[in-house]
């Protein structure tokens, strides 16, 4: 094989291996997602056995001037703190995907939107240790309480491709 062959084969096997990688991602600034009536904290009450049962909310606005929908989830927890909220989908709109999970000196509230079949925006809130406090009720028992901001904002990439 010449030189020039040699080359070209090796030409086209690059190409052949540039073309069946999925293009990567493109990542720029999206727009930040309004949050309100946020609501997380742990609930007094006993749900089976000895677990309870606690309680993250909040109302996203995806588009500015539409109404804003609703997402929560329950998670099981041993004691009456916050527990984690794995990647789940908004039951309002499926296209909504969220999490809250316990991370150093800080919970992650990460929330994301699928606004096209190859495009999202995803950000994520970190909220200091500081905003969640174990609160006494009524019935003398402690209870964690997130107490920051119920309305924020989350800025956002804005992620096309895969
Ligand atoms: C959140 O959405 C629910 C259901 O649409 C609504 O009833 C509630 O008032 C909203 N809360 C806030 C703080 O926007
Ligand atoms: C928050 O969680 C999201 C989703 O798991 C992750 O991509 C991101 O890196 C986390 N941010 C921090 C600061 O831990």
């Amino acid at each position: 094989m010449t030189y020039l062959a040699y080359m070209l084969a090796l030409l086209c096997a690059l190409l052949h291996i540039a073309s069946a990688a999925p293009p990567p991602a493109l990542r720029s600034t999206g727009r930040p997602l309004p949050i309100d009536g946020f609501v997380a904290q742990g609930y007094p009450d006993v749900m089976d056995g000895t677990n309870h049962l606690s309680f993250v909310e909040y109302n996203v606005t995806l588009s500015p001037g539409e109404d804003s929908i609703w997402c929560w989830a329950w998670s099981e927890v041993s004691d009456l703190s916050i527990g984690d909220v794995p990647t789940t989908a908004c039951q309002a709109d499926h296209t909504v995907k969220w999490s809250f999970m316990k991370a150093a000196d800080a919970y992650n509230f990460t929330v994301s939107w699928q606004y096209t079949g190859h495009g999202h925006l995803i950000g994520s809130w970190m909220i200091p240790d500081s905003q969640v406090q174990w609160i006494t009720d009524a019935g003398d028992v402690a209870v964690q309480h997130y107490v920051g901001p119920t309305s924020f904002s989350v800025d956002t990439d804005d992620v096309f491709g895969t």
